[in-house]
């Protein structure tokens, strides 16, 4: 249904030029890094305010207009894609940092502010804000889709990183949840509720978050193994070892080989472990002494350090391109992309059958991992035009979610919902599902929020 002209006439009293229907602002707002795929929304809208976006909220909710929230447009399961049209909200242009309380080591920041930005506004403080889902995504959409990346395993994912939150709610009402204070037992934790509901709950127009400090000294390298499963089963020995890994990634044959394309290194076609440790130097050193012994134990080869800042940057800037990377060893190609993440005994298997699974199909793609979290992707190649192709991937991508949720995983550890995995919710979550409907049909009766997303139809 389009939207009513009262309504994009109202809007427009609110935002002015700052709303838009051309084709161009459309089209902008209707991609995907992934296979999925939605027609555009009807309007575009760049609000600059709370009080702007509480106006907005309240006009679409009158009018019955679906409200779709965007920020970098970088997330992996279509999650802002308008699959019911309507208005999509582009929160960029909120993107101020508003405070930095570095005696508190916490900021206050605006939806629109990238992760890159606040980390360049932080430099001379000593200070990060340290999680990192590879792409430079906006912290208000970070914070919707609950992301993580490659240091969760030190540092956690977005929750218990965003201390409090100021939502606009469907109708128009602004609420805030949480505190500056470091801990609570205060009521219903809303803060958990909103990090996560990816745009179906509400709108965050305001993040206070966590800062860490730089560490003082920080060592990674790479290290081969002859076999995936050495690799994964290293992983969960370090970590049953207790050893204090800033990152400790997967990545199989295939990945390496994309690495290479990507960063002209020579890396063996090897099962490898991306590693780095950071703290004191003394700290640093023990830590990859005892990590060293483990991967010996592994069958563990050429362990390669990169020292430099220079050398660490370039190799994780590999590791965070791997998607990218990987879509060029089959030009023309998308993706498919799971999450599944188990707990760390069960790795070493499900990754293995992952593995066999996508050489049965003969689907081309390879497997990477925040493997310290227990969390795995495979990254499998298809043909945007091809239809059986896809059904194969996701028929797969289902089968390894199931796989997980049998040893008492989750189908999603990272990327969220969204649209791919909706159809797995009642297999996760059983009635908890029908809960967070109702919890929804609470806070958003109309449902005008990401309808389509994450609970149940009304
Ligand atoms: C990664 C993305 C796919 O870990 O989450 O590379
Ligand atoms: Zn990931």
């Amino acid at each position: 249904m389009p939207i009513p002209a009262a309504a994009l006439d109202a809007l427009r009293d609110v935002l002015g030029p700052r709303l838009s229907t051309t084709d161009a602002d459309r089209d902008a707002h209707a991609g995907s890094e992934t296979f999925h795929r939605a027609p555009p929304p009807d309007a575009v809208a760049w609000p600059l305010s709370t009080a702007e976006v509480s106006a907005v909220l309240k006009i679409c909710n009158e009018h019955l207009v679906p409200v779709v929230g965007w920020g970098a447009g970088t997330s992996l399961e279509g999650h802002a894609l308008a699959v019911r049209g309507g208005l999509t909200l582009d929160l960029t242009r909120m993107n101020r940092v508003i405070e930095v309380r570095a005696g508190d080591m916490l900021a206050i920041v605006e939806p629109g502010v990238t992760r890159e930005d606040l980390n360049r506004e932080l430099r001379a403080t000593g200070l990060m804000f340290p999680i990192d889902p590879g792409a430079n995504a906006t912290l208000g959409g970070m914070a919707a889709t609950r992301a993580s990346g490659t240091t969760a395993v030190r540092y956690g994912t977005m929750r218990p990183n965003v201390l409090a939150l100021e939502v606009v709610l469907a109708d128009g009402r602004v609420i805030r949840t949480g505190s500056r204070a470091a801990k609570a037992s205060n009521g219903y934790d809303l803060t958990g509720l909103i990090v996560g509901s990816e745009g179906t709950l509400g709108i965050i127009t305001e993040l206070t978050l966590k800062l860490h400090g730089q560490p003082e000294d920080v060592a990674a390298g790479v290290c081969a193994f002859a076999t995936l499963e050495d690799a994964v089963g290293c992983v969960a020995m370090t970590m049953q070892a207790g050893i204090p890994m800033a990152r400790i990634e997967f990545m199989d044959p295939m990945a390496m080989k994309a690495v290479n394309l990507h960063l002209g290194s020579d890396y063996p076609l090897l099962p490898h472990l991306m590693i780095e440790f950071a703290g004191s130097p003394d700290a640093v050193r023990a830590n990859a002494a005892a990590f060293g012994e483990l991967a010996a134990e592994f069958a563990g080869q050429g362990f390669a350090w990169a020292t430099s800042l220079d050398e660490r940057n370039r190799l994780w800037a590999a590791r965070h391109a791997s998607y990218w990377a990987t879509l060029k060893l089959r030009p023309g190609a998308t993706g498919v992309v799971t999450d599944a993440c188990v707990p760390m005994t069960e790795l070493p298997g499900q990754v293995a059958a992952a593995d066999a699974d996508m050489k049965a199909a003969g689907i081309m793609g390879d497997i990477v991992g925040h493997v310290g979290d227990g969390n795995f992707h495979t990254l499998m190649l298809v043909d945007p035009g091809n239809a059986d192709e896809i059904a194969q991937a996701k028929a797969l991508a289902r089968r390894m979610a199931e796989r997980a949720l049998a040893v008492g995983g989750t189908i999603s550890g990272e990327h969220g919902i969204g649209l791919g995995k909706r159809g797995l919710m009642e297999a996760e979550h059983g009635d908890a599902w029908q809960v967070m409907g109702a919890i929804k049909r609470a806070l958003d009766p109309n449902g005008i929020l990401n309808p389509g997303k994450i609970v149940p139809d009304a």
